[in-house]
C-alpha cells in the first residue's frame, strides 16, 4: 500500500504524498449590514482518560480545517503535560506566568502574543504542501501542577479576545476536571468525549457523559468518539455492538462515532512532529478524521439526515453569549 513505509527508518517517512481527498473549499457566507460580529466555531475534545488520542485528534482536526483555508487556532488546555506544540515540532507559545499576568488587562493585541503560527518560517517537509499561516497554536510550556496555577479569568478572556480572529478554535482538553473545563465545554459549538474501546474506559465515558449532561443541563448526552477503533475485533477486542452496550448508547439520542486505529501513521506523525494528514494524506487515520470533520461541518449525508436531533449543539454558533456558560 502506498502509505505504508517499507522499512523502519523514520526519515523515509518524511515525504508528502498528494492529497486526493478533494476537500471542498469553504463557501463564503453572504455578509449583511446587521450581522452579529464573527465568532469562531469552537470544537472541543475531552479524553475520558489520558492516552486515548485527544491531542492527536485535535491536531489532525485543526490541520484538516486549515487545509480548507479556514483560520484555525489549536488551543492546548493541558498546562502540565500539553503535547500540541511537541506534536507539531514547534516551541511553546507562552508560559503560564505570562498568561496569568494578563488577568484583568487582556485585549486583542496582548492575546495575539500568546499564539504562534504553525510553519511560519520553517520548511520542514516541502514548501509546496505549506498551507500558509492559517493554523496557529496556543500551547503553554508545561509545568508541574500547571493546571492548578492557571488563572481562569485570564484563560477565558484570552479565548474571548481571539474568537473573532478565527473561523475555528479547536480545544484539546485534558481529562482532569478544572474550574475552566466546564466553561470550555459550555462555550463549545461541538463537543466530544474521546475514549478507546476498552471496558474500563467505556465505563468512564458512560459516567462522564451522564455527569456532563447533568452539569451543563444538556438536552442530550455529548457525542462519544471511539478512537483507535478496530473494525475487526481481534485478540479480545470489543466490537461496536459490545462498545455500545457498555456505553448504554441509545442511537436515537446519542451519537457514537469511530476513528480507526492506525499505529503506523500516528507513530510517524508524532516522531516527525508533523500532522498525520500532512505526512500521510492518504492514510486510514487521515481519512477517518476527515470523515469526522465532514460530519461536524454538516457536510455528510448522515449528518444532514440526522439534522438538529443528531448533532450535539448546546447553542447556536452565531450571536451566542459565551459568558453565560462560564464558571
Ligand atoms: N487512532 C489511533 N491509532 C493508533 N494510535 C493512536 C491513535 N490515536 C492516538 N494514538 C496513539 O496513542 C498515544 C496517545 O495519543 P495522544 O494523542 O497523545 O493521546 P492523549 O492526548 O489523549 O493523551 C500516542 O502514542 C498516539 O500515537
Ligand atoms: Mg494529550
Amino acid at each position: 500500500m502506498a502509505d505504508r513505509p517499507t522499512d523502519d527508518n523514520i526519515l523515509d517517512l518524511v515525504h508528502v504524498e498528494r492529497d486526493d481527498l478533494a476537500i471542498p473549499e469553504p463557501v463564503a457566507e453572504p455578509k449583511t449590514a446587521d450581522a452579529p460580529p464573527k465568532e469562531a466555531q469552537i470544537w472541543a475534545y475531552l479524553g475520558v482518560v489520558g492516552g486515548v488520542g485527544v491531542t492527536s485528534l485535535a491536531v489532525q482536526t485543526a490541520w484538516t480545517l486549515s487545509e480548507r483555508k479556514a483560520k484555525v487556532l489549536l488551543v492546548d488546555l493541558n498546562f502540565e503535560r500539553g503535547d500540541c506544540a511537541a506534536y507539531l515540532d514547534m516551541p511553546a507559545s507562552l508560559t503560564i506566568a505570562e498568561l496569568n499576568k494578563a488577568e484583568g488587562r487582556m485585549d486583542g493585541e496582548l492575546a495575539a502574543t500568546f499564539i504562534k503560527p504553525y510553519l511560519k518560517t520553517e520548511n520542514k517537509i516541502d514548501q509546496k504542501s505549506k498551507p500558509g499561516p492559517t493554523l496557529s497554536v496556543f500551547s503553554a510550556k508545561g509545568e508541574l501542577g500547571g493546571n492548578d496555577q492557571i488563572s481562569t479569568g485570564a484563560l477565558l478572556s484570552f479565548l474571548d479576545c481571539v474568537s473573532g480572529g478565527f473561523d475555528f478554535i479547536v480545544l484539546d482538553i485534558p481529562p482532569m476536571w478544572r474550574s475552566w473545563t466546564q466553561a470550555a465545554i459550555g462555550a463549545a459549538d461541538k463537543f466530544a468525549l474521546i475514549t478507546e474501546a476498552r471496558v474500563p474506559a467505556l465505563h468512564l465515558a458512560r459516567k462522564q457523559a451522564t455527569d456532563i449532561t447533568g452539569l451543563l443541563k444538556l438536552p442530550q448526552p455529548p457525542e462519544i468518539i471511539l478512537n483507535k477503533y478496530e473494525r475487526r475485533s481481534v485478540r479480545g477486542g470489543l466490537n461496536l455492538a459490545d462498545a455500545h452496550k457498555v456505553l448504554a448508547v441509545k442511537t436515537s439520542n446519542q451519537i457514537c462515532t469511530q476513528i480507526c486505529v492506525d499505529d503506523e501513521t500516528l507513530r510517524a506523525a508524532i516522531n516527525t512532529g508533523t500532522p498525520a494528514g500532512r505526512l500521510k494524506p492518504n492514510s486510514r487515520y487521515t481519512k477517518s478524521v476527515h470523515q469526522h470533520v465532514q460530519n461536524w461541518l454538516g457536510l455528510t449525508k448522515t449528518a444532514q439526515q440526522k439534522g438538529k436531533s443528531g448533532q450535539y449543539k448546546p447553542k447556536p454558533a452565531q450571536g451566542k453569549n459565551r459568558r453565560t456558560a462560564r464558571r
